[in-house]
Formats: structure tokens, C-alpha cells, sequence
């Protein structure tokens, strides 16, 4: 806090301006939230601090809400993790970061990585996932560890930017389904994630069939040229049959996490098809693994990103190639923090919903 005295003609005005304050949003347990002042910390020796522009509400922060996962969050805690924003401070240990600079946080914090991971340090036994294992983004100024950091092109809009963490997760989905030109796939489930999904498989010069069934996110996928079924109104296997010379799927990303979804998915899947299990299940489902042995399909776990998909979401949000200004259905300011998750609820159709943290 910082005092400063103003002269003004024949009186001295003393102001007390708070510019060492900022807003932040802490999850306080049964459906609240709560947004309070707190003191704007100096980054330590390996952070950056971040003024954050926006941070997009996730299906997980949504969990986080519906109490969920009160187990895991350290409650009070402001949670967030979809994010953009621009350095606002830099520690004394870190170099090629720079004041000013737009970035986003890959939210993967590994350092308690042990052997047995073979390098692949995003899905590490010791993983802590930044704004829900610690806090988040969902405030003013965010300080982060700098290994966390991406850089963005300085042309980058950082509304777009917001969405690079979600995209990211259907970059790495999209790439280690190994999806090629000339092959088909199918999206089960048009949320946020599979509708992000269908747009990375469709740059593979594939084609792309999506199952949805809500009606909203049916005319979105429309507006975005998909080609969709409705499993409810259309049998999705005789459509999958029909556009394909009845070879079926090559590629299957179960993107809803239902049980439908997964009855279905071997039923679509065509010989040697691999299944990209992108949905979490956070129960145990029934699977008919007799077609696993009938046709040799493949099933693909897939679990957040690696730097290098980030490095391709980023690319894809600069060179705003894709309809990603579509995916953002309303921005809100931070202080609504509560009325949001509340509204989520009353209309769940909405696809990203992204928090202005700055006004
Ligand atoms: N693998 C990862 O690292 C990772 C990362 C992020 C999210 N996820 C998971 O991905 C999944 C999707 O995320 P989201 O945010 O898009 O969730 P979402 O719930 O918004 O989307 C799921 C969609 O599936 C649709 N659906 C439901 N039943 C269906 C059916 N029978 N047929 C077709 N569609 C159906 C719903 O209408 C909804 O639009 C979630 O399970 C989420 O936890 C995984
Ligand atoms: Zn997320």
C-alpha cells in the first residue's frame, strides 16, 4: 500500500491508493465462491508474476464447484488453470522471460517426478496439477513457477489465448490417435473438449464425424461444418457404416464418458481402429472386449499434453486458422465469479465461458 500526497490549489489532499492490493477469487466449499482483496506478492527467485487477462471456466473447475473433489483441493483456494495473461514481474533466477511478454501457463508441476517415469514427466506418479493441487488463475495477478511458462507471439489476441491449455489437451489426443489424411473419425460427445478434438482431427485433412446430443452443441457443430448425428434420433453405427463403404471408423475419440458412449465405440470402431479414451471415467465402465480380439482394435489412454502440443495449440490460436472465437460463449467479469458456476448450471449448453480478470 502506498501513501501519496496531492496538492491541489489551497488544501493538500492526502489519497491512500491500493495499487499494492489485487482481486482473487478463493473456492470456499458448498457451491462458493468468495472474491476478496489480498496483497500482491513479489514473485520468488524462479517465478513470474502474471497480470492475467482471462481464464476460462474447465468441466474440472465446474467438479471443483460441485464439491467433487473437496478431498483433493485445499480449500480456501482460488482454482483455474485455462488461462492468458502478460508478465507483470520477473525473479531474480529467470532469464528469457521478460516484463511485458504474453504467455500462458502449462499447469504441470512434475517436480516431485521419480524414475519410474521414463521421461514422460505430464504423467508422472508425484503430479501436481497448478490451480486445483495449488492456486490458480482465477484472480488479478498469478505468480508461477517460470518452468510453466509459453511464450506467445506478441500478435497473439489473448481471449483466443485462453483456450490453448483445452486445445492443447485435443492437440496431444489428436496425435497420439495417430490419425492420418484419407482416414475417418468419429467424435463421440460435442462438448467443449470433443468439439476442440473434431477441429485439430479436420487439419490432419481426415474426415471428422461427430456424436452429439444436445441440441445446442448439435447446431454448433453444424455451423462449424461438421458432419453430426444425433445417436438419439440416427443409428450412429449404420451412419458410421454408410459414409465409410462399411469399413467403419479408423479413429474413435470417446470424448462424452458415458456408458453409451462406451458400448459404442468398438461398435463404430472398423478393423485395426484405435479408440482414444479422452474422457475420465472416474468409475469403472463395461467394455466389450470380445471386438477388441475380433477386429485388433487398439485402445489409446491419453492424459493432458506435453510441451510440444502446447507449442502446436499456441501455433493454432496465433494463426487463428480455426473457428476458435465460436468456442467462447460469453466473457464475465472476475467479481461474477459465483453468478457463473451458478449460471453453468442453470444453462449447461455454453461451450467456454472466460472470466475478464482485469475489470
Ligand atoms: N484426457 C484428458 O487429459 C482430459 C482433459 C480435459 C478433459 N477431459 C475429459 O474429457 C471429457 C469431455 O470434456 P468436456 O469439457 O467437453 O465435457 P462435457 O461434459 O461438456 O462434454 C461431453 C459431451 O458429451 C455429450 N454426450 C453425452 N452423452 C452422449 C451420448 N450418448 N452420445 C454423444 N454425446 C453425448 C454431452 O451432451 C456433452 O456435450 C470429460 O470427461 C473430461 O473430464 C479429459
Ligand atoms: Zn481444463
Amino acid at each position: 500500500m502506498t501513501l501519496s500526497i496531492l496538492f491541489s490549489q489551497d488544501k493538500i489532499a492526502v489519497s491512500v491508493t491500493k495499487e499494492g492490493l489485487m482481486k482473487t477469487t478463493l473456492y470456499q466449499g458448498n457451491h462458493t465462491f468468495t472474491v476478496e482483496n489480498k496483497e500482491k506478492l513479489p514473485p520468488k527467485s524462479d517465478e513470474v508474476r502474471i497480470k492475467v487477462a482471462y481464464c476460462g471456466v474447465c468441466g474440472t473447475d465446474v467438479h471443483i464447484y460441485h464439491g467433487v473433489m473437496d478431498k483433493r483441493v485445499n480449500i480456501p483456494l482460488t482454482i483455474g488453470h485455462e488461462m492468458s495473461g502478460i508478465v507483470d514481474a520477473i525473479g531474480a533466477q529467470v532469464s528469457h522471460i521478460h516484463v511485458g511478454d504474453k504467455v500462458v501457463v502449462r499447469p504441470l508441476d512434475s517436480r516431485g517426478e521419480k524414475p519410474s517415469d521414463k521421461g514422460f514427466s505430464h504423467i508422472c506418479e508425484d503430479l501436481k496439477f497448478i490451480g486445483i493441487d495449488s492456486p490458480g488463475a482465477m484472480q488479478q495477478y498469478w505468480n508461477v513457477p517460470a518452468f510453466t511458462i509459453h511464450k506467445l507471439p506478441e500478435e497473439t489476441d489473448l481471449r483466443l489465448a485462453a483456450l490453448v491449455e483445452p486445445l492443447a489437451v485435443a492437440c496431444h489426443d489428436v496425435r497420439l490417435s495417430r490419425l492420418k489424411k484419407s482416414e475417418m473419425a468419429v467424435v463421440l460427445g460435442g462438448g467443449p473438449i470433443g468439439m476442440l478434438v473434431a477441429m485439430v482431427a479436420r487439419t490432419t485433412g481426415a474426415s471428422v464425424i461427430i456424436s452429439e446430443v444436445n441440441q445446442t452443441r448439435i447446431k454448433l457443430a453444424r455451423e462449424l461444418g461438421f458432419t453430426v448425428v444425433d445417436p438419439g434420433v440416427e443409428n450412429l453405427i449404420d451412419f458410421v457404416r454408410s459414409q465409410t463403404d462399411g469399413h467403419l471408423a479408423d479413429v474413435v475419440f470417446e470424448v462424452a464418458g458415458v456408458q453409451s458412449t462406451v458400448d459404442i465405440m468398438v461398435d463404430i470402431a472398423g478393423i485395426r481402429g484405435r479408440i482414444v479414451m479422452v474422457a475420465i471415467h472416474g468409475q469403472p465402465k463395461s467394455v466389450d472386449l470380445f471386438k477388441f480380439f475380433w477386429k485388433e482394435l487398439q485402445l489409446i489412454g491419453v492424459r493432458v499434453y506435453e510441451k510440444e502440443d502446447y507449442e502446436t495449440a499456441i501455433q493454432l490460436i496465433t494463426e487463428n486458422r480455426l473457428p476458435f472465437d465460436k468456442m467462447i460463449t460469453a466473457v464475465k467479469p472476475l467479481d461474477h465469479v459465483q453468478q457463473v458456476f451458478e449460471n453453468i448450471d442453470k444453462h449447461p449448453d455454453g461451450m467456454k465461458i472466460l472470466l475478464d480478470c482485469q475489470v
